[in-house]
């Protein structure tokens, strides 16, 4: 970062604090419990995530806000390379009896409307007990759209998962009372001629914390599905839900 934009940055932030001091009357001896809190944050190596849940979405929305399309969304920490997916099916094995199963579908288009052919969408999710595959790549994978940029893949409802339970941003949201836990969701990328041109998340209707992920100002309306329900032999809950992404313009298409 240039020497003028990070002392510009550093005041403002020193000043923001400032006020922040004088509405909470915070006292010197909470100053410090903060900084003690600080230190352990660093030594566990989590001040970066603090960062993704607390400010990230507000830098993802003012650079999103200028070039349009589909919200992006945060990445997050367990992204991997995945395999493609020839029928669209995400399921390695059998899910768990209760698991809904989940068909989402949809069109990519540009922003303009125009349909993308040959988009790589990639795939990521929790399972139906909100754990990421970690080893293999059950609940992950990638597709192509078609002529008419159509997609479909077929996999489970994912279940809401808690995030930082043993370290100190879990300790924080413990001491303020609230969950630590993602709303669950789907995490998708799409890559057009090569190019990554989106990363997002789509949430799932049913979940509990829809209004409280802890990843601020993750969750918008326009990212939570409508499930359709349909008829399941299994016994367990089946849906359908379209969700289509409109691929915003290039960044060097748009202007600062
Ligand atoms: C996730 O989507 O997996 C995630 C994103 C930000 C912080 C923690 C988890
Ligand atoms: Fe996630």
């Amino acid at each position: 970062m240039e020497r003028e934009r990070l002392e510009a940055i550093w005041e403002r932030t020193v000043e923001k604090l400032k006020e922040v001091v004088r509405e909470f009357k915070i006292t010197e001896a909470e100053l410090h419990e903060a900084g003690d809190y600080f230190n352990r944050l660093g030594q566990s190596g989590m001040c970066r995530s603090l960062i993704d849940v607390a400010l990230a979405m507000t830098s993802v929305d003012v650079v999103a806000s200028k070039s349009g399309g589909t919200r992006p969304n945060l990445e997050g920490p367990y992204y991997a390379k995945h395999p493609f997916r020839a029928n669209g099916n995400l399921l390695e094995h059998e899910p768990a009896a209760d698991a809904a199963r989940l068909v989402l579908y949809g069109t990519v288009t540009d922003t303009t409307g125009a349909s993308v052919a040959d988009a790589e969408l990639d795939f990521w999710q929790a399972d139906s007990a909100g754990i990421y595959d970690r080893k293999g790549a059950h609940l992950r994978g990638k597709i192509k759209t078609d002529g008419s940029g159509r997609y479909q893949v077929t996999t489970i409802v994912p279940q809401d998962y808690a995030e930082h339970d043993h370290d100190p941003i879990g300790e924080l949201f413990r001491a303020m009372g609230r969950p630590n836990i993602r709303a669950a969701h789907v995490h998708i990328k799409v890559y057009v001629g090569g190019e990554l041109r989106l990363t997002t998340q789509v949430f799932m209707p049913t979940s509990e914390y829809l209004g409280r992920d802890y990843v601020e100002g993750a969750v918008s309306d326009d990212l939570i599905l409508r499930f359709e329900p349909e008829p399941s032999a299994r016994g367990s809950k089946s849906y359908r839900a379209k969700f289509d992404i409109a691929i915003a313009a290039s960044p060097e298409a748009v202007a600062s």
